[in-house]
């Protein structure tokens, strides 16, 4: 099994994501760390927890970031409800998996423990991830490689040019993508093509407690569109790392304009070379939707 550690802000495609990986068979889910994103710290750490007490897993949890590193907060309840996870009626959260460690030593203690390097998995910004490098670079040594969801080629969700999760903290993004270590980011150019139809919507429904618990959430994503497809994001991360033969990629350089009179936030993806740098990250490119669709109801399968 590869040992992975998921830093999230659940966020209802992150609870998705979640789902997926918690119960996959090729993914050992070492620790799960909380990032101020969708909504506040405290919000997404109890729907952490909560989707722990729901699906019966037990993986140590740990908070992080309060707040971006520099920037003024901003969040997506608009996309996610107020709680960041509004739509199904959780049981109130046990805490009995929450750790005292701060998210950042917690990812220390366990990147240096592991006998097999370990991948990052962030899936909300990327506050946590820079914080770990700047107060302990020694785990580079430990870690095989960063699978993350955010920024983007073309065009952005959150400004014209930036997606969500690079323009909460366009700071700590760059740190990341500048950290020498190998990335592959899955950005919107998969993730807005990564969408659940109505029908697989339909199939999951009664499928299972998770399917069902994440059937309700989807009647709350975006205001409840689900007529239109909602965008699994974050689940493209997962899905790289178990099916990477879904997804297009090229190797190249990506930079973060950290501020910008219109532009803060954007990936800068160099295609063209224009900026002359060696690659420092594999950026995915394209997606096979019907196929993604398919692996979306057959993981939701086999969850609980
Ligand atoms: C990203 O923003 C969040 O709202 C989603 O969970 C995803 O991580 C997409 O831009
Ligand atoms: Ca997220």
């Amino acid at each position: 099994k590869r040992p992975i550690i998921i830093d999230t802000d659940p966020g209802i495609d992150d609870a998705v994501a979640l789902a997926i990986a918690m119960f996959s068979e090729e993914l050992d889910v070492k620790l799960l760390t909380t990032v101020a994103g969708n909504v506040g710290l405290d919000n997404v750490t109890d729907n952490m927890l909560k989707i722990l007490d729901y699906v019966e897993k037990d993986i140590p949890v740990a908070m992080g970031a309060h707040e971006p590193l520099l920037k003024e907060m901003s969040d997506a309840s608009s996309v996610h409800g107020l709680s960041g996870m509004e739509g199904f009626d959780f049981k109130p959260a046990s805490k009995r998996l929450l750790l005292e460690e701060h998210a950042i030593t917690a990812m220390r203690r366990v990147i240096l423990e592991s006998d097999e390097p370990i991948t990052l998995v962030p899936i909300g910004p990327l506050t946590n991830i820079a914080l770990l490098f700047k107060v302990y670079p020694e785990v580079k040594t430990n870690i095989k490689e960063i699978v993350l969801m955010g920024g983007s080629i073309t065009r952005g969700n959150k400004g014209v040019m930036a997606e969500f999760n690079i323009y909460f903290d366009p700071d700590a993004a760059k740190i990341v993508f500048m950290s020498g270590l190998p990335i592959v980011m899955a950005g919107l150019d998969v993730g807005m093509k990564a969408l659940v139809l109505p029908e697989d919507s339909a199939k999951i429904k009664d499928m299972n407690k998770t399917g069902t618990m994440i059937y309700s959430l989807f009647k709350h994503y975006r205001g409840g569109s689900m007529q239109t497809g909602l965008k699994m994001y974050d689940s493209c991360a997962i899905a790289y790392l178990l099916k990477p033969d879904l997804f297009e990629a090229v190797e190249t350089f990506v930079d973060v304009e950290t501020k910008g009179e219109l532009t803060e936030g954007c990936t800068v993806v160099d295609l063209k070379g224009y900026l002359g740098k060696e690659p420092n990250a594999t950026v995915l490119t394209d997606i096979d939707s019907d196929a993604f669709r398919r692996w979306f109801v057959e993981s939701i399968n086999t969850c609980i």
